[in-house]
C-alpha cells in the first residue's frame, strides 16, 4: 500500500531526540541504540540518514557507504504507521542515495527470527547469503541479507520516474 502523504528527506542534526523515540518505542530494551551511536550516523562520513514524515517523523533508515558496497545500518517504523509502505519508502530512498554515492549492492544483517523486517527486506529484493549463529549473543542468531544489482534496479527506478517505463506497462 501507498502512503502519499508520507516525505522522505535527510535527517537534521535536531532530529536526534525524534530518531532517539523511534528506536526506543521500536526495539526492545536489550537491543536499543544508544543517543551516541545514533549520533554517531548523523555526523558520521559517508552516512546517509533519511526520515520519514507524516506531520512527525514516522520512521527513520540509516546506511553508510563503503566504497562500492554499502551497508543498511538500522531500520525503524513507529509502530502505530506500520503496513503502509513507509519502511519499504525509506529502503527505496536509501538505496538510491547510496547508489548515486557509487555502492553497487548492499548488505545488512537482521536477526533471524525477526520476521516483520525479514520480510519487508525480503519483499524488497534482499537475498540471503549467509547466517551467522550467535551473532546477537547465545541462541540469538543472524541472517546476512545481501541486494545485489543496485546500478540496474537504481536505472530502473529512475527510468520508471521518469515515465520510460510507460510502454512497458501499457
Ligand atoms: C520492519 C519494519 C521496519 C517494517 O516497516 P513497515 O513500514 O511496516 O513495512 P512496509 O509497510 O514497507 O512493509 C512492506 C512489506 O513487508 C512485509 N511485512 C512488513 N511487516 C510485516 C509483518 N509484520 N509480517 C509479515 N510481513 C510483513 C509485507 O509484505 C509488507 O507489504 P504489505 O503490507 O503490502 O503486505 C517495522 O516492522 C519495524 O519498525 N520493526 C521494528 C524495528 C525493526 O525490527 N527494524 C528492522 C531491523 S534494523
Amino acid at each position: 500500500m501507498s502512503a502519499p502523504e508520507i516525505s522522505v528527506l535527510p535527517a537534521r542534526r535536531d532530529d536526534l531526540a525524534a530518531i532517539m523515540a523511534l528506536e526506543r518505542a521500536g526495539f526492545p530494551a536489550e537491543e536499543q541504540w544508544s543517543e551516541r551511536s545514533w549520533q554517531g550516523e548523523l555526523l558520521g562520513e559517508r552516512r546517509t540518514v533519511l526520515i520519514a514524515r507524516a506531520h512527525h517523523p514516522v520512521g527513520v533508515i540509516t546506511l553508510q557507504t563503503t566504497d562500492r558496497s554499502a551497508d543498511l545500518h538500522r531500520l525503524v517504523v513507529a509502530e502505530q504507521h506500520r503496513r503502509r509502505g513507509i519502511a519499504t519508502a525509506l529502503i527505496r530512498a536509501g538505496l538510491l542515495a547510496v547508489s548515486h554515492h557509487g555502492a553497487r549492492s548492499v548488505l545488512l544483517e537482521v536477526a533471524y527470527d525477526n520476521e516483520a523486517a525479514i520480510a519487508t527486506y525480503q519483499r524488497f529484493g534482499f537475498e540471503q547469503l549467509a547466517a551467522r549463529e550467535n551473532y546477537y549473543g547465545p541462541g540469538r542468531h543472524a541472517l546476512i541479507l545481501k541486494f545485489w544489482d543496485l546500478p540496474r534496479w537504481a536505472e530502473s527506478q529512475l527510468a520508471a520516474e521518469s515515465g520510460d517505463g510507460r510502454e512497458e506497462l501499457e
